[in-house]
């Protein structure tokens, strides 16, 4: 269960530099948001994991990184000129707008006839306990008609060149993968491959959404990590085909990988598709759902699109889009084993899972248990005294030939009490405190031990090191090594 809150989170998330609303000085955009110096590190790290885990360290997979304006006729093969389209209400009264098929949703106001019309907020999908009505008004003013549903476009329009003709229109991809389909054949022939083998892409998405909000669950603007998996359909795997035992494997492994960098089991969970809720391509559809503060949720989905794309790609191009399969000497059109996985709701459901709220001495301390390798700080260098300019000197130096491998840090703003608290709240994993006895007193001709105390986040234990010894022991903290096995080598430095 998460203690995080959506206000805790978005309140933090600008206190601290993560997250900002875009345009904020300007009263705002609600559907867009811009990540400040701690979140794009974040953000960063979050698409540097995904892309090392399924790029780099798959021998079977190869990345792309196609434009985001593609030929008009993309989006009529793919379907989205035709099916990308959410049904809309609009309210005659207060004029807001909805997903027709959300309505049920939201909460609504009701100006109750059995209490002399006053307002109440009844929540979602009940009716009112006075009356016993049911919602039937616009939900946000309580008042207006609605219309009737009409479907609406999801897809950013605009114009290629300088005359706003028909000719001319174009949009803005409301998803990564069709950069990857139309780039098929390119990268099969470049590349020599052989399937089963996949093609990875992060990149920017648009979808002008109804209802945006929740933060950055749900924006017009968003960056997807999708792989599309290319699979032979001839092929059995134990006498399974191919694609569905690949489609599993995917599940596996896009399940295993949020929990690999913390996320915890209890909030993560598989969803399948109802076959009336199946996309027009879609074979079968699971979702990975992550319990975000706004309750469960799709954070990723994984569907088995079978060859509907590369068979409308060819067909509206002209183009063959097949694969020659050597040992059946035949032509096939491969199926395609698709995890699609957003960044930025993959950011909020980091955000969500580290969030943690302690009592220590008597004090509340909140701490984002980050992973290491998702931290936006790996090392904060802090030095006990500002006014002594040994100190601060080797605290600059130190925080230097860190900086040289790992995102290190300087703060000199506060007492250490403070430091301490303030990256928690940022989720740095270790500070690194130079204090007297490091340098020792020049004046009192005594020279420094020319040792340094480590603090670890989680379990505030620390050890006090030699200086020399930093970039060795980092080494191993921000890799595979464990705190307990590392700290046992040293004396423990006093809190
Ligand atoms: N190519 C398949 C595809 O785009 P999708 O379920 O529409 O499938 C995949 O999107 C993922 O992209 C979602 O699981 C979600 O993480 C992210 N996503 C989709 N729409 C989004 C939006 N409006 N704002 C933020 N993330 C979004």
């Amino acid at each position: 269960m998460n203690v995080a809150t959506m206000d805790l989170l978005v309140s933090l998330c600008k206190r601290r530099g993560f997250i900002f609303q875009s345009s904020e000085i300007y009263g705002g955009t609600g559907s867009c948001w811009d990540y400040g110096p701690l979140g794009v590190e974040l953000k960063n790290n979050v698409k540097r994991a995904w892309w090392r885990d399924n790029v780099h360290l798959r021998p079977d997979m190869v990345g792309l990184d196609a434009s985001i304006l593609m030929h008009a006729t993309v989006w009529k093969a793919s379907g989205h000129l035709d099916h990308f389209t959410d049904p809309m209400v609009d309210c005659k009264a207060c004029q807001h707008r909805f997903r027709a098929d959300k309505l049920e949703e939201q909460s609504w106001i009701h100006y109750c006839p059995a209490t002399k019309g006053n307002k109440f907020e009844v929540p979602a999908a009940e009716a009112c306990k006075h009356c016993g009505a049911r919602r039937s008004l616009c939900p946000d003013c309580g008042k207006g008609e609605l219309t009737t549903p009409r479907q609406f476009n999801l897809m950013f329009k605009t114009f290629m060149g300088p005359v706003e003709e028909d000719a001319a229109v174009t949009y803005l991809r409301p998803e990564t993968a069709q950069g990857i389909f139309v780039n098929f054949d390119n990268v099969l022939q470049s590349m020599r491959l052989k399937l089963p083998f996949g093609i990875a892409q992060i990149g920017k998405a648009f979808r002008n959404e109804i209802t945006p909000g929740n933060f950055i669950f749900r924006t017009r603007e968003f960056e997807q990590m999708e792989i599309e998996f290319f699979v032979n359909p001839q092929e059995t795997i134990d006498g399974r085909p191919a694609d569905e035992v690949w489609h599993e494997r995917w599940m596996e492994s896009r399940f295993a990988w949020y929990q690999r960098y913390g996320m915890r089991r209890e909030n993560l969970r598989i969803r399948e598709h109802e076959k009336d809720e199946l996309a027009h391509y879609a074979k079968r559809t699971v979702d990975i759902e992550y319990q975000f503060p706004i309750g469960w949720s799709e954070l990723e989905g994984i569907a088995n699109r079978t060859d509907f794309d590369l068979k409308q790609h060819a067909q509206f191009s002209g183009k063959s889009l097949t694969y020659f399969d050597e040992e059946r000497k035949q032509h096939v059109v491969p199926y395609v084993i698709e995890p699609s996985a957003g960044a930025d709701r993959s950011v909020l459901a980091f955000l969500a899972d580290a969030y943690r709220e302690e009592e220590v001495r008597g004090e509340r301390r909140v701490v984002m248990r980050f992973h290491p390798d998702l931290a936006p700080v790996k090392i904060a260098v802090l030095p006990l005294l500002k006014k002594r300019p040994e100190i601060v000197a080797t605290a600059h130096e130190l925080r230097g030939a860190l900086a040289k491998r790992w995102v290190s840090v300087y703060d000199d703003t506060a007492a250490i009490g403070r430091l301490y608290r303030r990256q928690d709240e940022v989720g740095t994993p270790y500070c690194v405190t130079v204090d007297v006895q490091t340098v020792g007193d020049t004046a009192k001709g005594e020279s420094g031990d020319r040792c340094v105390t480590i603090r670890e986040r989680d379990s505030m234990e620390q050890i006090r090191v030699p200086l020399a010894e930093l970039p060795g022991i980092f080494e191993r903290l921000l890799g595979d090594g464990a705190w307990t096995d590392v700290a046992r080598s040293y004396p423990p430095a006093k809190g």
